[in-house]
């Protein structure tokens, strides 16, 4: 009796102790948890611009009384354009008070979000997409390019302040794949000359051309068109001949 209650305590003791994770543990609270930094806290004021200030007024109007807090999403986002990128605490403060909701119901929104940024980031927001599909045509190789030309780490700032390197989920855009997103644009079907070329072009502050680098305009085939390569049909066919006017 004794010695199967000892088998079964050091059974337990065996499954308890086996260690459940199997993946290398990611530093994910930045996520959720905000700290209190001397260029992050909400003792430092924030107005929207006196533009901006129409733009609220023009998306508060969007929505009906009662529902003003619709326009937190734009609200928020137009805070983070103002601030160079990044949502800072008392801006979120300022969507809660121009809503008059608790700042609880934006912190929920603002920590939901992905694309809310709560810490200071680099003038070029590099993002790069590793999920399947972009992963199979080579995301790897890219983000390895762009952190070796930026010299920044995932997550990071360069030391030059001007490039922030995150990892991201499909950006809806894997017929392009690869791809990656800086600041609002798209840039696909990339090779890793294609993203050298990119970031060279950002730190001299240039413009690099959006879009597909394959020499597609869009996500059209590569080899030509497989369907839909008759002329286009006119108004009317195929309707039966008694609904015809
Ligand atoms: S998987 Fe990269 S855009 Fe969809």
């Amino acid at each position: 009796m004794l010695s199967s209650l000892r088998t079964g305590v050091q059974g337990l003791w065996r499954i308890s102790s086996r260690s459940i994770q199997t993946t290398a543990s990611r530093q994910h609270d930045s996520l959720f948890v905000h700290r209190d930094t001397p260029e992050d806290n909400p003792s430092i004021p924030f107005e929207f611009s006196q533009a901006n200030q129409k733009r609220v007024e023009a998306l508060l109007a969007i929505y009906p009384e009662g529902h003003k807090r619709g326009a937190m999403i734009p609200l928020l986002d137009l805070a983070q354009r103002q601030s160079g990128g990044w949502l800072p605490i008392s801006a979120m403060h300022k969507v809660a008070e121009i809503l008059n909701l608790p700042k609880m119901r934006v912190y929920e929104v603002a920590t939901f979000y992905t694309m809310f940024i709560r810490r200071p980031i680099g003038k070029y927001h590099v993002q790069v997409c590793t999920t399947t599909p972009c992963w199979l045509r080579g995301s790897d190789a890219i983000l390895n390019a762009i952190k070796q030309e930026t010299n920044c780490e995932v997550g990071g700032n360069s030391a030059c302040g001007k490039f922030s390197v995150s990892e991201v989920e499909c950006l809806g855009a894997c017929v392009n794949a690869p791809m990656i997103q800086v600041n609002d644009d798209y840039y696909e079907d990339l090779s890793v000359e294609d993203t050298k070329e990119i970031i060279s072009k950002l730190k001299k502050d240039e413009k690099p051309k959006p879009g597909p680098r394959s020499g597609r305009f869009a996500s059209e085939p590569l080899g030509g068109l497989t369907s839909l390569t008759e002329e286009p049909t006119g108004p009317g066919f195929g309707v039966q001949d008694a609904l015809k006017a």
